[in-house]
């Protein structure tokens, strides 16, 4: 499928593990005019994750896997690629950590958002840790996917101010906000668009 800017779309999978606000957001971007690719998987370790309703909401194929054996589960991974053309993978608080061999076969085409200004903060827990710190600024990033944790090279970051009043859950909603619009910016500039 061919869009008006006259780019091949992508075919892309998105991986989540919870409420799947960012998949929601992704999914929007993707059926503008902007977007270099469609969604058309996605993929989740946990069969009770919220966000698993967008598939059923926007008509997305979603398939389970497991990951007790994360080899067996990252082969039919890749083969349910293969089958659905599947060319691009983007991590939206999917909380398994995918193997190197994974990672090196779509080396460049994994991208994840974190919600803190990385290098800083990596890993979980982030806006608390950030709070004890007494950190003045917080943010997300949106980064290419290595095989170190949250350590892959930065694509775009969005810093917002911690406020005084500012607790853990209103430090999430807050950055969730700016990570619904970084991610879709952050595609278009790996497209350089
Ligand atoms: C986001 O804050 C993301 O950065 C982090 O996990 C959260 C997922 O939120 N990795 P959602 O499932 O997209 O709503």
């Amino acid at each position: 499928m061919v869009k008006s800017t006259g780019y091949k779309i992508v075919k892309t999978a998105v991986f989540i593990s919870g409420t799947g606000s960012n998949l929601k957001s992704l999914i929007k971007f993707s059926k503008t005019n902007l977007s270099p690719i469609s969604i058309d998987l996605i993929v989740s370790n946990n069969p009770k994750a919220k966000g698993l309703k967008y598939g059923k909401i926007f008509k997305i194929r979603k398939k389970i896997f497991n990951f007790e054996k994360k080899n067996q589960s990252e082969s039919k991974i890749l083969a349910t690629f293969k089958r659905y053309d599947i060319k691009m993978v983007l991590l939206a608080g999917f909380m398994k950590i995918l193997s190197k061999k994974f990672i090196t076969k779509f080396n460049g085409k994994i991208l994840n958002i974190h919600p803190s200004l990385l290098p800083k903060y990596k890993g979980l827990n982030t806006h608390q840790r950030v709070l004890d710190n007494k950190e003045k600024y917080s943010g997300c990033t949106v980064h290419f996917v290595n095989s170190k944790l949250d350590s892959g090279k930065i694509i775009l970051q969005k810093k917002i101010k911690i406020s005084k009043t500012e607790t853990k859950n209103s430090l999430a909603k807050k950055i969730l906000v700016q990570e619904h619009k970084l991610y879709p910016k952050a595609i278009l500039k790996v497209f350089n668009l």
